[in-house]
């Protein structure tokens, strides 16, 4: 029994039309029924995102993960501090629905993995001793490139009250692997076979939320390129263009109408076999980036918690 992958985030939001406008600008495909829009990646056949209009303010309903052997981590999760719930109203009722210690909803889902993406074409450096490109150029003008097109829904980072808490229920009660963490403050947890470094995170913060899902993309420079083209679409704040230590991705992040944000990301550490990864405890001057611009000052701020207050 185990968390196979990611498979999509269901947010309530305040402006369903302001939520379609960022996504689809973002590179995702969207279709909208009155006041649910669905999302997804093309080239996927599922959705990898909902939007449910009409809230009062933006708040994570549910994640949704990939997994098998849905009776054992039913027995798991009673054991480990969670519960089996029903399914809510409106939403689908195949798979497993449970909710965390925290009251985290996450719907387990026996579906097949995403389609993999054609391959993209190498993407060159030419370095000392290392010459790969020779006779042409790298780059196109700047006009000569499509606009986004994320190829699949990498991760979500979620806030959490208890990091170490929300971790041991992942890795016990789901299966997952951890990763790596930057101590108690912020811990990615795996898949234990043929994962990227993390395709579920959570950050400390007084209570849970939706901080950001991370959409993968062809090579760095689309990472940047479209980040910039992103950034300058919706107005509001970015942070980007970086290189994580931890995951070693490069990253471009967005904020969306909401305060949370969106990823595009290329070149992940990628872990096939848990048994074979050695988790590090990183310092906390690493658990951002290892380079990049100065972190906005809202970047980890937990406007779920606020709006509740
Ligand atoms: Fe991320």
């Amino acid at each position: 029994m185990a968390v196979l992958g990611p498979e999509s985030l269901t947010l309530e939001v305040p402006d369903l039309a302001a939520g379609i406008k960022f996504y689809t600008d973002a590179g995702l495909l969207a279709r909208v029924d009155d006041q649910i829009a669905r999302f997804r990646c093309a080239g996927q056949e599922r959705d990898c995102l909902t939007l449910i209009g009409g809230a009062a303010r933006k708040r994570l309903h549910h994640i949704a993960l990939r997994a098998e052997v849905l009776n054992e981590i039913a027995v798991n999760v009673e054991e480990h501090g969670g519960k089996v719930v029903a399914a809510p109203d409106g939403h689908e009722t195949d798979g497993l629905w449970v909710a965390d210690p925290h009251g985290l909803l996450i719907h387990l889902v026996e579906t097949p993995s995403d389609t993999v993406p054609p391959q993209v074409a190498q993407f060159e450096i030419n370095a000392p001793g290392r010459i790969v490109r020779t006779r042409r150029s790298a780059m196109l003008p700047g006009h000569g490139y499509k606009s986004a097109e994320p190829l699949k829904l990498g991760h979500i980072l979620l806030f959490s009250p208890d990091v170490p808490a929300s971790v041991a229920f992942v890795t016990e009660a789901l299966g997952m692997g951890l990763a790596d963490k930057a101590q108690d403050i912020i811990a990615f947890c795996c898949a234990r076979r043929n994962s990227d470094h993390h395709v579920l995170a959570f950050a400390k913060s007084p209570g849970i939320g939706f901080h950001h899902a991370s959409f993968q993309v062809g090579d760095p420079d689309e990472v940047g390129r479209n980040g910039r083209a992103l950034t300058e679409k919706s107005g509001k704040g970015d942070w980007g263009f970086g290189r994580h230590t931890i995951g070693s991705n490069f990253f471009h992040y967005i904020q969306d109408p909401w305060g949370s944000w969106f990823e595009y990301y290329s070149d992940m550490d990628f872990i096939d076999d848990h048994a074979l990864w050695t988790p590090t405890n990183y310092g906390i001057e690493d658990s951002l980036a290892n380079w990049g611009p100065p972190v906005p000052s809202d970047f980890v701020h937990n406007y779920e918690v606020e709006a509740d207050g």
